[in-house]
């Protein structure tokens, strides 16, 4: 039978990572673009030990007539498009780069994929950010729930979510959101509040450092695991229509609620090691996420095998292991 090609943007980042490993396993031929970096061993470190079936290019969703010409040679059946300035806080300290790459890049991505490979079938990440600070009476977001976003981030993320939809209707494309709530591992960049908190918090219980720092700990967030969430894509694509899912725990759980279960397995103080810093705050919060992801569970059968704690444990185990192994500045 015939391989199934699948062509990724973002595929040296977490998600992009995962779901490599998840389409090789299924037998797929993968094509990822990268950007071009000084360091070509920093783009690289998530995915290197990935099989002959994966062929790295260069290309970059700002650049709309390579990303045609590679749509062209490459003929995917399946284009995930997980490329994004993905920090909500650093959104606020270059919006215009973030709505350039996250909307307009993807509105470049649309346009290459009508016009050179309108059989393929289009994943777009899009994000709970895009709720911001809309939330259901029963205190869930779901597909219905309006968007009000809160950041430059969630406002770019809105405008690519409907360019998604458009392309749908006007073209009959299969172009699909997965609208996901937060999602981490080990490989989650360590400026994100998890990977950060954890990694922080095992220095300090191994004596190599004393405060964890962080911004607002009253924010709840809807946290499972990435590995869970590429599975959700795959299965978005594989449906028989194209159309937008909430992929979600529905459980949520405050920053300081996280850094208490953290916290509590190293046997750290709060009083002694956890400091509040404003640097980390944004201008505008958003506070609350809970996502209700009954469609897919029910139409896909998806669900998350993760639950929050067996997640924590393991960013814990790893990033011990690591460090007990390493020196501590041979950091990555
Ligand atoms: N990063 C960070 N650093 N966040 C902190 C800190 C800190 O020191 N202290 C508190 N927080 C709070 C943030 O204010 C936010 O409320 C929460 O922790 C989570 O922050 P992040 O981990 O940075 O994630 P995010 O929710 O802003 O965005 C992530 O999830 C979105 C889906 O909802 C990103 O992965 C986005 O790309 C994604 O779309």
């Amino acid at each position: 039978m015939k391989k199934k090609i699948a062509f990724i943007t973002g595929i040296a980042g977490q998600d992009g990572s995962f779901l490599t490993e998840l389409l090789l396993k299924k037998n797929y031929k993968v094509y990822g673009i990268i950007r071009r970096n000084s360091v070509v061993e920093h783009q690289r470190n998530r995915i290197e030990h990935l099989s002959k079936n994966l062929e790295l290019l260069y290309g970059d969703l700002l650049n709309e007539s390579s990303l045609a010409q590679l749509l062209r040679k490459i003929k995917p059946n399946e284009i995930y498009n997980l490329a994004a300035q993905s920090h909500v806080r650093i959104s606020f300290d270059i919006p215009e780069f973030t709505a350039k790459t996250n909307a307009l890049g993807v509105l470049n991505i649309l346009q290459a994929y009508k016009n050179e490979a309108p059989s393929a079938k289009f994943y777009q990440a899009s994000s709970s950010e895009m709720f911001g600070r809309s939330v259901d009476k029963d205190g869930y977001q779901r597909e219905t729930t309006p968007m009000e976003p809160t950041s430059p981030y969630g406002c770019s993320k809105v405008f690519a979510y409907n360019l998604v939809k458009h392309f749908r209707f006007a073209y009959k494309l299969f172009a699909c959101n997965g609208i996901l709530f937060n999602h981490e591992s080990t490989r989650r960049g360590s400026n994100f509040v998890t990977n950060k908190v954890v990694k922080n918090s095992v220095k300090i219980a191994l004596g190599f450092q004393k405060y964890l720092e962080v911004g607002n700990i009253h924010a709840y967030r809807d946290w499972g695991h990435a590995k869970d969430y590429v599975k959700a894509m795959h299965k978005i694509l594989n449906y028989k229509k194209p159309d937008d899912w909430v992929v979600a725990t529905g459980q949520t759980r405050s920053v300081g609620q996280m850094i208490d279960y953290v916290f509590n397995r190293l046997n750290l103080n709060k009083k002694k090691h956890l400091r509040i810093n404003k640097k980390f705050f944004r201008p505008e919060e958003l506070k609350y996420l809970k996502g209700d992801s009954r469609k897919i569970r029910k139409t896909l059968k998806w669900k998350p095998e993760y639950s929050f704690e067996n997640m924590l444990d393991e960013m814990i185990d790893f990033w011990m292991d690591f460090y007990k192994k390493n020196n501590r500045s041979k950091e990555f």
